[in-house]
């Protein structure tokens, strides 16, 4: 484990060995960091929130309980995972909101996917496998396995493959450029999975 010293990681919190942790960092009681991830500078994570093995989180994201990160996702700078829909400090009467006053609602990341710099994802909400959310976008709707997202708010504008690179169409499929691999759209271009080119011959 690597802790800077000029990081915070609260008793309570469960943090593996083998896990980075730059400076100015703060880690809540209660949040899991799996093995080998990496935390950059000033980053938030809050009490609850589970991030899992080999993510990269970097500079100054803010990632508020209850988010559930799965293994190998990418944060990337200043992204935002919101956990109150209908934000609110004080109740409708005027009284100061306490903590037993709202509900959290979390963002959860399905494994491989990528989050771009700045982006928010506005809870509750999931991204999918291997999903892509380009810099700058509001993700306030769920996102497929493999969909490249993008604006605000964010709306599908492509696939991507697991190596991040966007998916380019050729004949009725999807093809990775990087890794060659094979994509077919299913559920009236709504998802699409990989093809296993031992069952086509590809
Ligand atoms: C979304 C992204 C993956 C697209 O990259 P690409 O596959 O090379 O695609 P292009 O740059 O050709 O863009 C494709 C289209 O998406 C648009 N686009 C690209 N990035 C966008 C963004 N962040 N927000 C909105 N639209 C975007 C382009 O304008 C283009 O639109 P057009 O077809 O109408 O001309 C990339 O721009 C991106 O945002 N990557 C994340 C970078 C990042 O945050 N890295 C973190 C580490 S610092």
């Amino acid at each position: 484990m690597t802790i800077h010293a000029g990081a915070t990681i609260d008793p309570g919190a469960t943090v593996a060995e083998s896990v980075t942790v730059w400076q100015g960092t703060h880690v809540r009681s209660g949040a899991v960091i799996a093995a080998n991830t990496s935390l950059g500078q000033y980053v938030y994570v809050g009490p609850g929130a589970r991030i899992g093995a080999g993510c990269k989180v970097q500079n100054g994201a803010y990632i508020y309980e209850p988010a559930e990160i799965e293994d190998g996702v990418f944060i990337g700078p200043r992204v935002v995972l919101t956990n109150d829909r209908h934000p609110r400090a004080i109740m409708p009467d005027g009284r100061q909101k306490g903590p037993d006053d709202w509900e959290p609602v979390g963002v959860t990341i399905r494994r491989g996917a990528s989050i771009g710099a700045g982006a928010i994802c506005v809870a509750p909400v999931e991204i999918g496998r291997w999903a892509t959310v380009a810099a700058g976008s509001v993700v306030v709707d769920d996102v497929a396995d493999h969909a490249l997202m993008a604006g605000v708010p964010a709306r599908r504008i492509g696939w991507v493959g697991r190596s991040g690179v966007t998916l380019r169409r050729s004949g009725g499929l999807w093809i990775c450029p990087v890794t060659g691999e094979a994509y077919e759209e299913s559920a009236g271009e709504s998802s699409i999975r990989r093809i296993d080119p031992t069952t086509t011959g590809l």
